[in-house]
């Protein structure tokens, strides 16, 4: 078994098969300091937990997360908190960056004897079409390489080699939502005691904590805006402008250590399975940070492929990766259609509409008008409060 990627995807996947006593190897092209200090997402679903203690993952989340369970929108007419841990399924969030549960797995999985190849960049899957798929390779002293293996999981993300790799049969359902967000993160402690969702005439802006020294900021940008276009000054202004802090109170400045531009892309793989390719993570589905589903699905999806890949290997049931692909693609569905609803929400600019896979199902479907009665709702109903809880917690 040979697992392309050492994300949350593909280190839990490695972790669960190790246990299971099948024969893996995870294939990472970045050196181990990288993997461990890359800073991502950091909010973990309540079923991210669930999942961790599940297996025995979860000791340092316990240690050193905080949970999380109000969300502050705030308008032009004013603004309205949501306790959205007493809503809905009554549950929160943990925030733990992700560095540290990359980490964290990275630490069970060698210390179990696990296998990892740094700085072993995966190039293409070939023969996935057989029952001895290759992975070719570029060893870390820069030689070429051959990896065989029955099965090959793509954990490596949108751009790894695994959706290069993937035949003409795959469906990728895409859609560009218009937005762009100027991600921040701070070295400075949080300015709100929430989640902070801001919507104001110049666009959007969102404040999210990740430890009690660092805290993430997002700027809603022009596509094609450059990280460094203002200096950090221009940046604390114009979020102090956005957040409304002449009326609500300043932000606590700092300095920023890390700028990164993201356009709003979503995409789906369809089907996750392709002979022996398996696909989790983002290498299966893209999903925008509005509503920080993206390392909560590559956990779930993690679980979801390691008891199908046991299954089959173990327990020899072939028909399990067939599920595999209908189960998690259900779970990507319902985290996409909320992410996409909350994108509209929050930006007066997000493209309208979308082909059918992201369809909105849900019972409050967008248009632009209909975005500040959202809002409103949210401030009033408790049946649109328990409905925004159950999704923007649940994966
Ligand atoms: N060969 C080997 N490794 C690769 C290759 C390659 N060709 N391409 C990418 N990788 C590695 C990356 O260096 C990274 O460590 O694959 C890993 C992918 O990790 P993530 O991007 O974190 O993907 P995933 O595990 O799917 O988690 C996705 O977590 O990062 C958050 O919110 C974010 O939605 C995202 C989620």
């Amino acid at each position: 078994m040979v697992i392309l990627g050492a994300g949350p995807a593909g280190l839990l996947l490695g972790n669960l098969l190790h246990r299971n006593g099948v024969d893996c190897v995870v294939l990472e092209r970045a050196d181990r300091t990288r993997v461990e200090t890359r800073a991502r997402a950091g909010f973990l679903a309540a079923n991210t937990v669930r999942i961790l203690d599940r297996h025995g993952l979860a000791g340092g989340l316990h240690r050193h997360g905080r949970p999380h369970g109000v969300c502050e929108f705030r308008t032009a007419g004013g603004r309205f908190r949501l306790d959205y841990g007493s809503l809905g399924r009554g549950e929160r969030h943990t925030v733990y960056p992700q560095q540290d549960l990359v980490t964290d797995l990275l630490t069970h999985y060698l210390g179990a004897g696990g296998r990892i190849g740094f700085e072993t960049e995966a190039l293409a899957v070939h023969d996935a079409g057989t029952t001895r798929p290759s992975v070719a390779v570029r060893e870390a002293d820069g030689r070429p390489g051959e990896w065989r293996a029955r099965y090959v999981a793509g954990c490596d993300g949108r751009h790894g080699a695994a959706r290069r790799s993937l035949p003409r049969g795959a469906v990728r359902h895409h859609r560009d939502h218009g937005v762009s967000w100027l991600g921040l993160l701070a070295e400075a402690p949080p300015s709100l005691d929430a989640v902070g969702y801001a919507v104001h005439e110049r666009g959007f802006a969102g404040h999210m904590a990740r430890t009690p020294e660092v805290t993430r900021y997002y700027l809603e940008c022009e596509r094609g805006t450059a990280a460094g276009a203002r200096s950090d000054e221009q940046i604390w202004d114009e979020l102090e402008t956005r957040l409304y802090a002449a009326e609500y109170g300043a932000l606590t400045r700092g300095r920023i250590l890390h700028r990164g531009v993201v356009d709003f892309e979503s995409d789906v793989i369809e089907p996750l399975r392709h002979g022996s390719l398996l696909l989790a993570g983002d290498a299966a589905s893209l999903i925008s940070p509005a509503a920080a589903k993206g390392a909560n699905l590559a956990v779930l999806e993690a679980e979801l492929l390691a008891q199908a890949l046991t299954a089959d290997l173990v327990h020899g049931d072939p028909g399990a990766l067939e599920r595999y692909s209908e189960r998690a693609l259900a779970h990507i569905r319902r985290a996409q259609r909320f992410s996409h609803w909350m994108i509209r929400l929050l930006h007066r600019t997000a493209a309208p509409g979308g082909e059918s896979f992201f369809h909105e199902f849900l019972r409050y479907p967008l248009d632009e008008s209909a975005a500040d009665e959202a809002l409103e709702a949210l401030r009033t109903s408790r049946t649109r409060q328990d409905w925004f809880a159950t999704y923007y917690v649940g994966v």
